[in-house]
């Protein structure tokens, strides 16, 4: 087979995107409302889903002569945005517009125009434990007490509820969440048998957030979790995703730092430049900072944060280059900042003879604007992935993620490029177009 034609026909054609999909987020924080106000002030026409690869991006499609270059949602058969309808559950009562309000990422005249809706997104009632979760003072809006398998029944009638109420065809859901703090796998999670018994026994081990996405998975509703904690990373839900046929993808959106370490690190590789210290510090004034305040939640942002630059600059294949980095990553919690994080990376590179050099890069980046429409991509891509037979892990959306989850032994991706084209090929490959391998020699071949 030729390299550079590698036509590939998708086994079935993607059934359209018809009816109303409903987007769930457990955890309707700064990250979902702003999800939600963007969404709704595209729809209205006060505002553009810049950020947004299904709503902005186009995709190249045969020769780079052949011009075509189609928008991705009309490539592909998304929903649009009229048709999303939103729900969640917080361990805050407050609606959609006060929780916005709170979270101070967008301003009261942006959200003044879509009030009425914002105000109709109420949360329901969360399963939530102070002991996941620390940081977290005058948590009010939690389901009553009860075994796991309790709350995961009382989700699920809660989806069903919003199903019949918003009359949707199809769900989504993408945690947006606080972190939860940091554990290790444990017995509980390996196999699904074992994760049902220690629902019922109450397994001190499993966490909220493996509650809601067991709930959802058994409903059949595709899960991405945004934060950096253990959730759908595990043997038992990787074996319900593939039971229940329900694609699964995480984790820890990729913004800020890590997005910008993703866009240099490959760059510096590329063109063989030492690096021996990274270091990375964030200021940062909002709820997620706050819970982040904890070292155990922070562990889990830790341990997601760190294994980037690893994976990408690979030491043991380059030991003189990247064998000796340095690489270290600070949140600080200060409450002036707001969501206006400030990332700062101090990168000591080398070159030629061993000279050395610095990159110092001040990002100014607001978190939440970042991070909605990688919620918005997620879901209508997750519905994608739904309609089109996929089930288990969605390697092609670790584009999206800090820490992207691959099956088991495999190391993740995590050059921002190389996501893009995986993205781009695997959108061309379900639609039946041919992929793309940059080889460029047919341009100069004789006719
Ligand atoms: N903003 C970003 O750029 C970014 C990037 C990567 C990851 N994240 C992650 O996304 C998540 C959301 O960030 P945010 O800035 O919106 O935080 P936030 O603190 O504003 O919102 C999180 C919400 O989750 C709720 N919550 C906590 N535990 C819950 C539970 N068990 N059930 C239901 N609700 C629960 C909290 O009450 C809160 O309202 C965090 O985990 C964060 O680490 C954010």
């Amino acid at each position: 087979m030729g390299y550079r034609h590698l036509a590939m026909t998708s086994p079935n054609p993607v059934p359209p995107a018809t009816g109303k999909l409903g987007v769930l987020t457990p955890g309707m924080g700064a990250v979902a409302t702003t999800f939600y106000a963007g969404v709704l002030a595209a729809r209205k026409g006060y505002a553009q889903p810049f950020g947004s690869l299904t709503q902005m991006g186009h995709i190249r499609l045969g020769k780079r002569t052949d011009d075509r270059n189609p928008r991705i949602n009309e490539f592909v058969p998304l929903a649009g945005l009229e048709d999303l309808e939103f729900g969640g559950w917080d361990a805050f009562s407050d609606d959609a517009y006060t929780a916005a309000m709170k979270a101070g990422v967008l301003d009261a005249r942006h959200l003044e125009g879509i009030g009425e809706e914002l105000r109709a997104i109420v949360p329901m009632k969360a399963v939530f434990s102070p002991k996941w979760v620390k940081n977290l003072p005058g948590v009010d809006h939690v389901k009553d007490e009860g075994t796991h398998m309790d709350h995961a029944e009382a989700l699920m009638e809660d989806i069903d509820r919003f199903r019949s109420e918003k009359q949707v065809d199809r769900l989504v859901a993408v945690w947006c969440g606080s972190t939860e703090a940091y554990e290790d796998p444990a017995p509980v999670h390996m196999d699904l048998d074992t994760f049902e018994a220690g629902l019922k026994d109450n397994d001190p081990r499993i966490t909220p957030s493996q509650v809601y996405a067991y709930a959802l998975l058994k409903m059949g509703v595709p899960f991405a979790n945004g934060a950096p904690n253990l959730t759908v990373d595990i043997p038992a839900m990787e074996h319900l995703a593939i039971q229940q046929g329900v694609p699964i993808a995480g984790k820890d959106f990729k913004t800020g730092q890590t997005l910008m370490k993703t866009i240099v690190a490959p760059g510096l590789r590329a063109r063989m430049l030492g690096i021996n210290g990274w270091f990375s510090t964030n200021i940062l004034g909002n709820r997620d900072g706050e819970v982040l305040d904890d070292p155990e939640s922070f562990r889990s942002k830790e341990v997601s944060k760190l294994g980037v630059l690893e994976t990408i600059l690979q030491p043991d294949l380059h030991p003189d280059l990247y064998g000796d980095l340095h690489h270290v990553v600070r949140i600080n919690y200060y409450p002036p900042k707001g969501d206006d994080k400030e990332g700062w990376d101090h990168i000591d590179i080398f070159g030629w003879l061993g000279y050395k050099m610095q990159i110092k890069i001040d990002f100014l980046c607001k978190d939440s604007i970042l991070a909605a429409p990688i919620v918005l991509d997620l879901a209508l891509f997750m519905d994608l992935a739904a309609r089109a037979g996929k089930s288990g892990i969605q390697e092609w959306l670790s584009f999206y993620f800090k820490s992207p989850h691959t099956a088991a032994g495999l190391n993740p991706e995590h050059d921002l490029f190389v996501q893009a084209s995986k993205l781009h090929n695997n959108l061309r490959h379900m639609m039946g177009e041919e992929l793309i391998t940059h080889l460029g020699t047919e341009y100069y071949e004789e006719p």
